[in-house]
Parts: structure tokens; C-alpha cells; sequence
């Protein structure tokens, strides 16, 4: 039986998530599928195997974890997958989830998509509260999309990027740059966003599940060397925007537009660490790049009574690691995530 919430169990309550490093947990991310109607070559394999649908929380349950982070003192939320926008009924739980911005308890409401849904959803989005997304796109040329991302049509995306602009939502592109793919596109990009009135933010690809160690070191582009070809075309100022992820910005002064950069591998950002992730199973996982996880699914089942998440919750967080080790400096890969694709937790 669960014990009795004690006087200590309630006044904790109030206490926000800190870490054994003593970082603030106030970002929680949510993997609401592990399906997705892609198959990006540097995410997922050809012929994947998803999670039976009897594994997958329900949507309600993914509300009383998530009401229950928010509860902790979770002020932002990002909603991932897989593709998020594929899971049925999605729009449900985002409305679910936008009534705790309505009550002040949360500050961010989003999410990160492949776009190709984004033209049916956009409206009902920012309906729901969300104010800015998240888009990935590598490159602009019709068919290496759909070589990178094996199922993919770019304007498919393209629809969906002008959707979510006229529903008002601000639109900020995600490309991993990938070297002999979209090397070569990098300024054409830049021109892009300005002329879009999108942000744009460069990622550094990251070894996360199986995948030959040369072809892993043959896609990595480190972003010192992106930013300095990019320096050689576009004036570059520092820029103290910050959204509470890893991206740090810098302004482009022709277009007026941030450009971001996440840098795992040339500058790591563990050290300000403000993240979890809770995957579709209920599985929360402490660092993307470590293997630290703790299932939240058991205690929640097994009781009504808060406390007993909560405890969980705590529990968990106190697991936290430093940070990843993802290293390719030696010229082979270190700190691999074998057994997870990024689909498992969406970045
Ligand atoms: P916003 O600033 O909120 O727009 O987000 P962001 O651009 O900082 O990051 P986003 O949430 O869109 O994530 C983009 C990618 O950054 C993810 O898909 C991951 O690949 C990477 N990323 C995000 N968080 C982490 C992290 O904690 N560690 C590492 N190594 N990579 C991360
Ligand atoms: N390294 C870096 N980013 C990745 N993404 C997927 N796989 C990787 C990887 N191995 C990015 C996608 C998307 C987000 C969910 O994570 O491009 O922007
Ligand atoms: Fe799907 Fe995103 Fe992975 Fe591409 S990166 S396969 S869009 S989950």
C-alpha cells in the first residue's frame, strides 16, 4: 500500500525540481508518439519498428502527467514525437494543456513538428495557445527532401510553414546540418528565412541510435565552420534572445532575422541544463544523451493520489546526469545512444 502523505509530502509540494547539480527543472518535453510519417535518414531507420498501441499512455494519462510536472513547477512545455501531429486526436490534449496557460502556470505551450500535418492543425494550435513552433527542415531542394527524409514532400511543408504563419503562430526553422547535403545551401537558407519571416537555427547532428560510426562522422558539419561560412556572406551580431532550449542566437542584419545555433558536440550547453523528457510510454528520461530513465507509468496507475507521483517525480529527477558525452574528436564516435532514436524522445 502507498504510504500516507505525510506534513513533509505536502510542504515539498511547493518546492520546484532540482537537480543533484542543482539545475532548475523547468522545461519539460513530451514525446506523444514514436510514430512518424517520415523516416529522416539521420533519425530513424528504413524499417522501423513502433510501439504497439497498448504501450502508448493515453492522451487523459499524458494529461495527469503532464498537469502534474506543471504542477512541479514546469513553465514550459514542448510538445515532440515522432511526428506529434499524427497522433490521433492530438489537438485534445493541446487544448487540454492550454488551460494551464490560461491559469498562469505555464509560460510556453509548443511544439516541434516535421510540418507536414501543420496545414489541418495550424488554426486549431494557436487556438489552443501556441504562440510559436518549431519546424524541421534541412534543405529546400524538392528531391534531396525527399531523400533525407525518405517519405517526405517538401511542399507538403512548405503549406504548412504559411498556414501556421497566417494562424499567427511564429515560425522558427530547425536544420541539422549535415555535411556533402546541406552545405552548400546554407546561405540560400538564410535568404529564405529572411524572406519568410522565419528564425532559423542550425544543429549539430548527434550519434542517437544504430548507425555506422563513418557515416555518423561523414554527416557531421561542425557549426564553427557553418558559422564561419556564414560570416563570409551575412553580418552577425550576438544577440542575448533566449527561449529557455540551447539554441544560442545571433541576428542576421540583412534579413532582421535570429539565427540559432545548438552545439552539443563544438560547445556544450549540459552545464545549464533546464530539461527533462517523458516519452508516449510514461518513460521519463534525464539527458538525451545518456540512457538515465525512470518509468512514471507504474506509480501512476497505481494510485489516485498525487503524492505518489509527485514522489516519483522527485525520485526521478534526482537521477539526473551531468550531461551527454557525445565526442567525435578522436575521429570515432563516443557517448553513442545505442539503443535511441531521437524518435524516441523528438530531440
Ligand atoms: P526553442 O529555443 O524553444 O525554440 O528550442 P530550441 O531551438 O532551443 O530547441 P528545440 O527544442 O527545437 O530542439 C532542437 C533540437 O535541439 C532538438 O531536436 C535536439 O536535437 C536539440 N536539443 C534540444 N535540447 C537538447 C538537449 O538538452 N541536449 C542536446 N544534446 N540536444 C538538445
Ligand atoms: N542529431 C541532431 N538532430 C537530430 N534530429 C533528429 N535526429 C537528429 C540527430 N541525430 C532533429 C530533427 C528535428 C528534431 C526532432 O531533432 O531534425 O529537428
Ligand atoms: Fe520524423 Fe522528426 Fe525523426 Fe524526421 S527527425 S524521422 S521528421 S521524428
Amino acid at each position: 500500500m502507498d504510504a500516507p502523505v505525510s506534513r513533509s509530502d505536502a510542504a515539498r509540494s511547493d518546492a520546484p525540481l532540482i537537480d543533484p547539480f542543482a539545475r532548475t527543472i523547468d522545461y519539460l518535453r513530451v514525446s506523444v508518439t514514436d510514430r512518424c510519417d517520415f523516416r529522416c535518414v539521420y533519425c530513424m531507420s528504413e524499417h522501423m519498428t513502433f510501439l504497439p498501441k497498448r504501450d502508448l499512455l493515453t492522451l487523459e494519462e499524458l494529461d495527469r502527467l503532464c498537469s502534474a510536472f506543471v504542477g512541479l513547477g514546469v513553465r514550459k512545455l514542448r510538445i515532440t514525437g515522432g511526428e506529434p501531429l499524427v497522433r490521433r486526436n492530438i489537438m485534445w490534449f493541446f487544448d487540454r494543456m492550454g488551460r494551464h496557460l490560461d491559469s498562469g502556470a505555464l509560460e510556453e505551450l509548443t511544439l516541434t513538428t516535421n510540418g507536414s500535418q501543420l496545414a489541418r492543425h495550424a488554426q486549431a494550435l494557436a487556438d489552443a495557445g501556441v504562440r510559436r513552433v518549431n519546424v524541421s527542415l534541412d534543405t529546400l531542394d524538392a528531391e534531396k527532401f525527399a531523400r533525407v527524409t525518405r517519405w517526405g514532400r517538401l511542399d507538403a511543408v512548405l503549406r504548412g510553414i504559411e498556414a501556421a504563419k497566417k494562424a499567427g503562430l511564429a515560425v522558427k526553422i530547425n536544420a541539422v546540418a549535415i555535411k556533402d547535403f546541406n552545405d552548400g545551401e546554407i546561405h540560400d537558407m538564410i535568404a529564405w528565412a529572411g524572406d519568410e519571416d522565419l528564425d532559423l537555427t542550425f544543429i549539430e547532428v548527434m550519434p542517437m541510435g544504430e548507425m555506422e560510426e563513418q557515416e555518423r562522422l561523414g554527416q557531421y558539419w561542425p557549426l564553427t565552420q557553418v558559422r564561419r561560412t556564414i560570416a563570409e556572406r551575412w553580418t552577425l551580431t550576438e544577440s542575448a534572445h533566449r527561449t529557455g532550449g540551447p539554441a544560442r542566437y545571433v541576428e542576421v542584419a540583412e534579413t532582421g532575422r535570429r539565427l540559432g545555433f545548438i552545439t552539443p558536440l563544438t560547445h556544450n550547453f549540459c552545464e545549464s541544463c533546464n530539461r527533462v523528457r517523458l516519452t508516449c510510454t510514461g518513460t521519463l528520461y534525464l539527458c538525451l544523451g545518456q540512457d538515465h530513465a525512470a518509468d512514471l507509468r507504474a506509480p501512476m496507475r497505481a494510485s489516485d493520489d498525487p503524492a505518489v507521483l509527485e514522489r516519483a517525480i522527485r525520485a526521478a529527477i534526482a537521477l539526473k546526469p551531468k550531461g551527454h558525452d557525445f565526442d567525435y574528436s578522436r575521429q570515432k564516435v563516443d557517448g553513442q545512444v545505442k539503443a535511441r532514436h531521437m524518435s524516441v524522445t523528438g530531440g
